[in-house]
């Protein structure tokens, strides 16, 4: 069977970190794009991006491609893929379009659109659900139900100079959701930026994890899942892929069994907050993520923090808001105290506000720019001498 066209898609500013993920998964045909990684595989490799990616939103696959000017060709073009018909336009994928839109399966479509004359995404959408309903009554002499809320088939329009890509989503619930927010506490890091610091750190599992200003914990979990070899969808019961055809539980079942390495199995968490509150949220969320056993919760302010005797991976989200005034002095404050009380350390500082971290005072080894939802971050990666 000619391999899959598949795409992890990432927050702005992870590709090359995902990339890496990819990799050391052994994906083929890697290719960074943006906001993205493409790659090309088997159902299995599918599955397993899913389980295994820790920095990816989602993983998607290509159905297929056609230059897409306006609106009738959206919908011409879906309705070929559809339809089961070939013209020369649209470049298909390995997957049986035709048949994977059987008229008893329910979908729903959502388009996004970049530097294309049709930029309305709606109006996209409707186009190619359209063309869609169309080439299913050429081929079926019917068509699907559109179901919003719990379709069969979640697709993606992406159109792009005017290109369009019908994707297919196989994760459901973006793969962050790694269902051990027991409690949001006030501004989380999202878990794969969260993930994404630990991986860039160049942290090599071992020693202690230490965050002076842990939150909710979001940095310490992902550290110690990493650790752990434990996969970023070990608590999640529920993928898209499992309504697919060609979904087989036993060859995901053997997904599940793969070894994943386990550099640091004995992994010891040291979170540290000023806020009570932040603390119940860590305990909550530590507990889900089964990792109280492994942690130790401390309040008071990260400058009074003693760390545990090391080398291990400090990793910092500080508060971002504050004045510009003040946010140079407490950025300095912090540059100091890594330098003195974490010598040998790995560290990563996941930087926002309007500083982003200029004023840290120490030389990042790398920066990393990312968007944090809307907001503009640094990932700050230090070996710290
Ligand atoms: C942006 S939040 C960290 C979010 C965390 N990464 C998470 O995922 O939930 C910043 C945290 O730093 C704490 N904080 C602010 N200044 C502090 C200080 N000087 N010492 C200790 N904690 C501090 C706040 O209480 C808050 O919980």
């Amino acid at each position: 069977m000619r391999a899959i066209g598949l795409i992890a898609t990432c927050v702005l500013g992870l590709e090359e970190i995902l990339e890496g993920e990819l990799r050391a998964l052994e994906a083929q045909d890697v290719e960074r794009q943006r906001g993205a990684v493409a790659f090309t595989g088997t159902w299995e490799d599918c599955w397993r991006a899913n389980w295994r990616l820790r920095t990816a939103n989602r993983v998607l696959v290509e159905l297929g491609t056609w230059e897409a000017p306006d609106g009738p060709a959206l919908a011409a073009g879906a309705r070929a893929l559809a339809g089961g018909r070939s013209p020369a336009r649209v470049r298909r994928g390995a997957i049986d379009v035709a048949s994977l839109l059987h008229p008893d399966r329910s979908f729903v479509i959502q388009a996004t659109s970049t530097a294309s004359v049709v930029r309305d995404t709606r109006w996209a959408a409707l186009s190619v659900k359209d063309g869609l309903v169309d080439g299913q009554r050429d081929r079926w002499d019917r068509r699907s139900d559109v179901d919003r809320e719990d379709p069969d088939l979640h697709l993606r329009l992406r159109l792009l100079r005017d290109r369009a890509t019908l994707l297919l989503d196989t994760s459901g619930e973006p793969l962050d959701r790694r269902g051990y927010r027991a409690v949001t506490t006030a501004a989380p890091v999202r878990e794969q930026l969260a993930a994404a610091c630990v991986l860039a750190s160049g942290w090599d599992g071992r020693g202690p994890v230490v965050d002076p200003m842990c939150g909710s914990g979001t940095l310490l979990v992902e550290a110690a899942w990493f650790a752990l070899g434990w996969p970023p969808g070990r608590l999640r019961r529920h993928w898209a892929f499992e309504r697919l055809p060609g979904y087989d539980p036993a060859a995901f079942t053997a997904v599940l069994q793969e070894p994943i390495p386990t550099p640091g199995p004995n992994v010891r968490l040291h979170g540290n907050d000023e806020s009570a509150e932040a603390l119940r949220g860590a305990r909550a969320n530590l507990e889900q993520a089964n990792l109280l056993d492994r942690a130790t919760l401390t309040r008071g302010g990260a400058a009074a923090f003693e760390p545990p005797p090391g080398p291990g991976l400090v990793l910092v989200n500080p508060p971002h808001g504050e004045r510009l005034g003040t946010d140079a002095v407490r950025w300095r404050a912090l540059g100091d105290l890594l330098k003195q009380r974490y010598k040998g350390w790995k560290a990563a500082v996941l930087a926002g506000g309007e500083d982003r971290g200029k004023h840290i005072g120490l030389r990042p080894r790398r920066r990393i720019p990312v968007m944090n939802g809307p907001l503009e971050g640094r990932i700050l990666l230090f070996d710290l001498y």
